[in-house]
């Protein structure tokens, strides 16, 4: 069921392994909103520079390499697209090799730079729109309709990082737990828009709440929100 009179942008920002992507486009879907994943787009842009073959330390050829690429996403909350140079890199992005690499790449200023005003753009194109980052509500949106942060316990977070891999040695678990407090501490103290909740976001702590749970909360605050989109 679509619960149509949303309009404006939803800002969903929040840590690695909340289940950040899911709730966002479930509460996309429930109120017939684009949805817009700008995790995907600077794992699309590390795509762009492992291909590209420079140094992840050096920040000058990282930007050119993001620069000289054609990242696009898509906004459908029921269909990824998520392109590099015309090739679909919907499950690349999501590999090991990405994931260790996009920290970095998304740390240079004139990545951030370059993307955040692709991501304007296409949020400007959208009625309704459903905005997952880091930055969303304290840089990218600041004047957005609603601003969640969600978080989650980092052993909870951890627990269902290893359900969606299948993973169930205590081992592998606790490694996982080790790298989701690494790119927290990364994407946290970086000094170019740094992960943290906007002053005026609602707070969302899903530890104890499943998904449906956090997505009905979210639904709800939207529809109670002042809607803006008319005098935006
Ligand atoms: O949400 P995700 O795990 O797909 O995001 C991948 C990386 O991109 C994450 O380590 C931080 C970075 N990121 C960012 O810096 N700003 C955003 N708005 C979204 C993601």
């Amino acid at each position: 069921m679509t619960e149509r009179s949303f309009t404006g942008q939803i800002t969903l920002d929040g840590p690695s392994g909340t289940g950040k992507s899911s709730v966002a486009r479930g509460v996309a879907r429930r109120l017939g909103a684009a949805y817009l994943d700008t995790g995907a787009m600077y794992r699309a842009a590390t795509v762009a520079v492992l291909d590209s073959g420079v140094n992840l330390d050096d920040e000058v050829a990282v930007a050119r390499a993001v620069s000289e690429a054609a990242i696009r996403v898509g906004t459908n909350a029921r269909r990824e697209m998520v392109t590099v140079d015309g090739v679909d890199v919907r499950d690349r992005i999501r590999g090991a090799e990405v994931t260790r690499a996009v920290s970095p790449v998304s740390a240079v200023p004139d990545v951030r730079r370059r993307l955040v005003s692709q991501q304007r753009e296409l949020v400007g194109q959208a009625e309704a729109v459903v905005v997952e980052g880091r930055d969303i509500g304290t840089v990218v949106l600041p004047d957005a309709t609603l601003k969640i942060y969600l978080t989650a316990a980092p052993e909870v977070r951890a627990q269902r990082r290893a359900g969606q891999l299948g993973v169930s040695d205590p081992d592998k678990i606790a490694a996982l737990a080790q790298d989701l407090r690494r790119r927290d501490e990364y994407d946290s103290t970086r000094a170019d828009s740094p992960l943290r909740p906007a002053a005026d976001a609602v707070v969302v702590d899903s530890t104890e709440l499943d998904r449906e749970a956090v997505i009905d909360k979210i639904v709800q605050l939207a529809l109670s929100a002042v809607p803006t989109g008319s005098s935006r």
